[in-house]
């Protein structure tokens, strides 16, 4: 077993703090004291899309929520109870799904190779091929409607959270609460905003939207 990678992230972590205390000797009291972050993402479970990282975002800034290819699933305990926390108790003013090119999660939706358990997850993101599949096969160039399907996957995921009770008994109430999707492209470390920009059931179908 090679120990390298893990003895260099301890040495990592001791080096990080250290930085950290040297700029402020207060930094880790104060976070202790709790956290306030204006934001929610819900990103895919992708090694090369870190939600800090890419958004310049400090610790307590964003509270997180990653899955593969992320997905909004209205049955998952998890990231209903991440975002009752985030919209209730923490009261983030935004909500980000954040998709990525070349996400493999939404690769595979686009195929029929079994993989494991995992197609069972994949199941949600063939059900969204389904839906567009009219504009989808009409895009010839294979990369360009996986890009393009990596897009509709983050809107549908946007309109899925938009849809679950959380949202929309926040929205309800008068709370400020504005969700986003977005693309980031591994290539170039830039996000795409995909202009899905909710704040209100305003844009659900008729049967979509709850009496609460
Ligand atoms: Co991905």
């Amino acid at each position: 077993m090679n120990l390298d990678f893990y003895k260099k992230i301890i040495e990592n972590n001791k080096a990080w703090s250290n930085s950290k205390l040297a700029e402020d000797p207060e930094y880790f009291k104060m976070l202790a004291e709790g956290q306030s972050p204006p934001l929610l993402w819900i990103g895919c479970s992708d090694s090369r899309v870190p939600a800090n990282e890419i958004i310049g975002a400090q610790p307590g800034e964003v509270f997180v929520h990653r899955n593969i290819a992320n997905m909004v699933i209205h049955s998952d305990m998890n990231m209903l109870s991440v975002l009752d926390y985030a919209v209730n108790i923490l009261k983030v003013k935004h909500v980000i799904v954040c998709g990525h090119y070349g996400c493999g999660g939404v690769k595979a939706a686009m195929g029929n190779q079994s993989i494991g358990i995992i197609d069972n997850w994949i199941r949600h993101i063939k059900d969204i091929y389904r839906h567009h599949r009219q504009y989808l096969d009409s895009i010839i160039n294979e990369n360009d409607r996986f890009n393009a399907f990596v897009e509709i996957n983050v809107k549908e995921q946007v309109y899925d959270l938009a849809k679950t009770s959380i949202v929309q008994a926040a929205w309800k109430n008068g709370q400020e609460l504005y969700l986003h999707g977005w693309v980031y492209g591994l290539d170039t470390g830039i996000v795409k905003d995909l202009e899905v920009n909710l704040k209100d059931n305003a844009d659900l179908d008729k049967v979509d939207r709850l009496t609460i």
